[in-house]
């Protein structure tokens, strides 16, 4: 059977359906996978029982994967291209280090002087309610600003951190974050490398945009967050176990919205490629 394209939403996204990602895939299979995720931005892969090898292997199609080392409490002891997003305690019993990843809109590793390319997130133990992700198309964000707001952001730098949600992280691990991944300056707005299209490269990380004081920044970066991320730019996931979703950092935001019961799983594991060069540290 040929692979077969379902949209997931008006703005973004597409299922493929008809592939088993365990069994290596043709290169005109990939081109195809591959064209639709330039088009759609998102891609889902339903029932994939895929071991983490070939987890690996289906990901290093799209490029050379991050070894994690900017986040390396979360990245899996054996497997350092896999980063674990999961509730699951440490052996110690004390909280995982990762149960709130991305409960922040964001951009992977944009934190980083490699922005993400793109990530494939495998879902292995999904709650039997909730535990949904959001995914917002930043083209159609881009595309929807006014000219004169276009004109005044072009030249501007937002300052990313690594941070995550403020209440729910030690002080201890926060510093350690800091130190690891100095703030860096990145465009607001983006070309993308294989499209050539513009798009807004902003989030809820961004503390600061760079030569503005944090009061001045700070409406600025509210009003094109909540811009990029009105309803209809935006595609809600709700998983099921042997999910792959695998986004293209460049072009959207997504944001792990922790609507689930405590005390249930919720187990995810996500290959990270790499992108290209982009930013400056500010010093
Ligand atoms: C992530 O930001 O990579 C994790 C998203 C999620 O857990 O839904």
């Amino acid at each position: 059977m040929s692979i077969a394209v379902r949209p997931l939403s008006h703005a973004l996204g597409a299922e493929i359906q008809n592939v088993d990602l365990a069994q290596p895939l043709s290169n005109s299979e990939f081109d195809q996978i591959h064209r639709t995720f330039l088009e759609k931005g998102i891609l889902l892969f339903r029932k994939q029982q895929i071991t983490r090898e070939q987890h690996i292997a289906f990901s290093r199609r799209f490029g050379e994967l991050d070894r994690h080392d900017s986040l390396p409490r979360d990245r899996h002891p054996d497997y350092p291209e896999l980063l674990l997003v999961t509730n699951i305690p440490e052996k110690d019993g004390t909280q995982s280090a990762s149960k709130y990843t991305g409960q922040l809109w964001h951009s992977d590793l944009s934190f980083t002087l490699e922005p993400s390319l793109g990530s494939l997130l495998r879902g292995i133990t999904i709650p039997p309610v909730g535990g949904d992700t959001m995914f917002t198309n930043m083209y159609m964000a881009y595309d929807t600003l006014s000219d004169g707001m276009k004109k005044m952001i072009e030249p501007l730098h937002g300052i990313h951190t690594g941070k995550r949600k403020l209440l729910d992280i030690h002080a201890e691990h926060e510093r350690e974050q800091n130190k690891l991944n100095p703030p860096i300056a990145q465009p607001l707005v983006r070309v993308h490398p294989e499209t050539g299209r513009k798009a807004l490269y902003v989030g809820e990380k961004v503390s600061c945009l760079a030569g503005m004081t944090p009061e001045e920044s700070k409406p600025i970066i509210d009003y094109l967050v909540r811009h990029a991320t009105r309803p209809q730019f935006v595609y809600r996931h709700q998983w099921q176990q042997d999910d792959i979703i695998l986004w293209d950092n460049r072009c959207t935001m997504h944001v792990a919205l922790g609507d689930y019961a405590d005390g249930e799983i919720r187990h995810l594991e996500r290959t990270t490629v790499k992108g290209t060069p982009s930013g400056y540290y500010l010093q």
